[in-house]
């Protein structure tokens, strides 16, 4: 299963434009094994790798992503903010990402972003897609900051790796982790104190940190016991 002290985010963000097919290309060829992107799902069922709940940031397209459909959001020009080689790239439909960690054997953390409580139409979704394309169960993780998705992930299937996402690690993280089966914690490296670390490690849960550019910024979370750390720039770590 996870065997990588380094993890890129959003493919490898400070590379290539973030969660294209680009980025996770550019991930790969730092040499990582892993990286995480975002899955977000829209009005029609569609599924894209995408962050944000606007499009404006990311795309030359407007609107509340999870109310544009497909078509549209696959027409839109993901390169923003990158220079003239990344033009020609698009969001990428979890199809096409899913494909493309295949090609690249690159393990996969795929964060569930969504913030809705209608897990029982959005988790199915994507959990078909995952099992259509064969996709490894020791080389993916799923990851969410919903709760509810990971209990509805769970319920599908006994096997995922499952990681609950947690900005400030609420005081019930062991009742929640055991109520999923968990196999990670994956948490803000700025808000994780060393009891915490120590704690989630002595339970039996991995422990990822996110999203640091800096290796002297979690250079004492190796020693709390951190296992993974998410970074936009794999190189720095490697
Ligand atoms: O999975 C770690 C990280 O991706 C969580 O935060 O907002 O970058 O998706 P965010
Ligand atoms: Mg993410």
């Amino acid at each position: 299963m996870l065997n990588t002290k380094v993890m890129g985010h959003r493919g490898a963000a400070l590379l290539a434009p973030e969660n294209t097919l680009a980025s996770i290309r550019a991930a790969a060829a730092t040499g990582v094994t892993w990286a995480e992107i975002d899955v977000y799902p829209l009005a029609d069922n569609g599924l894209v790798i995408f962050h944000d709940d606007t499009l404006e940031r990311c795309t030359d397209g407007t609107g509340v992503t999870e109310e544009a459909g497909l078509d549209y959001v696959l027409s839109l020009h993901a390169g923003k903010g990158f220079a003239n080689q990344f033009a020609g790239e698009k969001v990428p439909s979890l199809s096409e990402a899913l494909t493309c960690f295949q090609e690249l054997g690159l393990g996969l953390n795929l964060e569930i972003k969504y913030g809705g409580t209608d897990v029982d139409r959005v988790v199915p979704l994507i959990i078909e897609a995952l099992r259509q394309h064969g996709f490894d169960n020791n080389q993916l993780m799923i990851s969410s900051f919903n709760y509810e998705a990971l209990v509805k992930c769970r319920a599908l299937d006994a096997n995922l790796h499952l990681a609950w996402l947690c900005e400030d690690i609420p005081a019930d993280w062991a009742e929640k982790l055991a109520a999923i089966q968990a196999y990670s914690l994956n948490c803000d490296y700025q808000l994780l104190t060393e009891s915490q670390a120590r704690a989630v490690k002595a339970a039996g849960y991995k422990l990822l940190c996110y999203t640091a550019n800096d290796p002297a910024a979690v250079a004492e979370h190796w020693g709390w016991g951190m296992d993974t750390i998410i970074t936009d720039d794999p190189r720095l770590f490697l």
